[in-house]
């Protein structure tokens, strides 16, 4: 974005595609993270003179508007961080997006309606996908990437519009992209991961990746259970997914062959019930050993002997990277495990990556200073697939 500002951007529109994907409560952003996180490049832009255009998707609608999905609350928000009136445009490329572009003074910023009101977004097809493109095009006359957490989507407005425009990094990505290499090319070892959340398979192919990678692997989560049937326990009601058992069991044996020290849950909380998020009443669940789970109860959160096994193996890392909450840490009587991995890293002397739109919002919705991590990735999806060493369509386009 250096360069694009040295060329100078007064007067022009210029497109910004940023990750305004924020969790909502009922029309209330609960975590503005991602907001504050692109915040630096519109305003380096807007003083520059730029009229900018941002852009984002929000949730997974289905190609067509819908009320829940408005990026309206996301405008009101970057509009409060920047002190400033930010336009908002209630379609994303028709009569609205025109004129509320149009209608732009140099240093304004626009935001328009979610790009996945659109089919043609998201569309499997070029041709269509195309199409749209270049309809986001007539809105600009520059383009800067700077949605991290979307890179890895091959979407119209991540992937195709940057070919039919001028285009530059956002700083967003350029740092993003500048920690993620300290864990690949660079990484100082021991490198501890940690990896929660629900489904395993959402984490195989990092798994995979990560085997030949990390010094020590720890598992959390509902993704635990699956580790934990593998490996010839009962999990009750416990998340499985039985589909995948022979994949984690061939990790298993990987990890013993290659050294890679992977650790799992020694005890957990168990109930026989789901908690209550939305009321958050107290849940009633015991603590018990990983191999004695019962029949009728789930695991939620890791139980307190593995929390202090696992800061027990961050403590000495040198590198960390944390993907995933290790319980269900939206009730407060489950996200002690996540809440102790949180201070685990916080401790610790490594260079730390917090990775994921859930663990970055755990982190921050449990009270903890953003500034007490090495980084906090606003992508969850985007750094998972950049470490299993894919190619992401987003970073791509950029380099073209
Ligand atoms: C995310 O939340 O990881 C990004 O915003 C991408 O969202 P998506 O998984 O719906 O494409």
């Amino acid at each position: 974005i250096d360069e694009l500002l040295a060329e100078g951007v007064k007067g022009k529109r210029v497109f910004v595609r940023a990750d305004l994907n924020v969790p909502l409560a009922e029309g209330t952003i609960t975590d503005d993270g991602r907001i504050r996180a692109v915040q630096p490049t519109i305003e380096k832009l807007a003083e520059a003179g730029a009229r900018v255009v941002v852009a984002s998707h929000l949730g997974r609608p289905q190609g067509a508007p819908d009320p829940a999905f408005s990026l309206a609350p996301a405008a009101a928000r970057l509009g409060e961080l920047l002190g400033a009136d930010v336009a908002f445009a209630t379609d994303t490329v028709g009569s609205s997006a025109k004129e509320t572009v149009a209608a732009l003074t140099d240093g304004q910023v626009a935001v328009i309606e979610n790009l996945r009101f659109n089919a043609g977004e998201t569309s499997k097809d070029d041709a269509e996908r195309g199409a749209f493109a270049d309809q986001l095009a007539e809105l600009a006359d520059v383009y800067v990437g700077d949605g991290f957490g979307a890179v890895h989507r091959k979407h119209a407005s991540v992937f195709d519009l940057p070919a039919r425009l001028p285009h530059a990094v956002g700083q967003l990505i350029a740092t993003e992209v500048g920690v993620l290499k300290k864990l690949t090319d660079e990484v100082k070892r021991p490198y501890v991961v940690v990896l929660g959340g629900a489904k395993v398979s959402d984490k195989l192919a990092v798994i995979d990746e990560l085997l030949g990678k990390a010094d020590r692997l720890l598992i959390g989560g509902g993704m635990a259970y699956t580790f934990l049937y593998a490996k010839g326990y009962e999990v009750g009601i416990s998340l499985l997914q039985k589909d995948q058992v022979d994949k984690v069991k061939e990790y298993m044996r990987r990890a013993e062959e290659t050294g890679v020290e992977l650790v799992l849950p020694v005890d957990v909380l168990a109930s026989t019930d789901f908690p209550d998020l939305k009321t958050k009443a107290p849940a009633v669940f015991e603590t018990v050993d990983a191999d004695k789970i019962p029949a009728d109860k789930e695991g939620l959160d890791i139980g307190p002997k593995t929390r202090e096994l696992y800061a027990s193996k961050i403590a000495d890392a040198a590198t960390v990277f944390w993907n995933g909450p290790v319980g269900v840490f939206e009730h407060p009587d489950y996200a002690g495990g996540t809440r102790a991995i949180a201070q685990a890293l916080v401790d610790s002397s490594a260079f730390t990556v917090v990775g994921g739109g859930d663990s970055a919002a755990a982190v921050r919705t449990l009270g903890f200073d953003e500034n007490a991590f090495g980084h906090i990735s606003t992508g969850g999806g985007a750094s998972l697939e950049y470490l299993e060493g894919k190619t992401l369509p987003g970073l791509a386009a950029l380099e073209g």
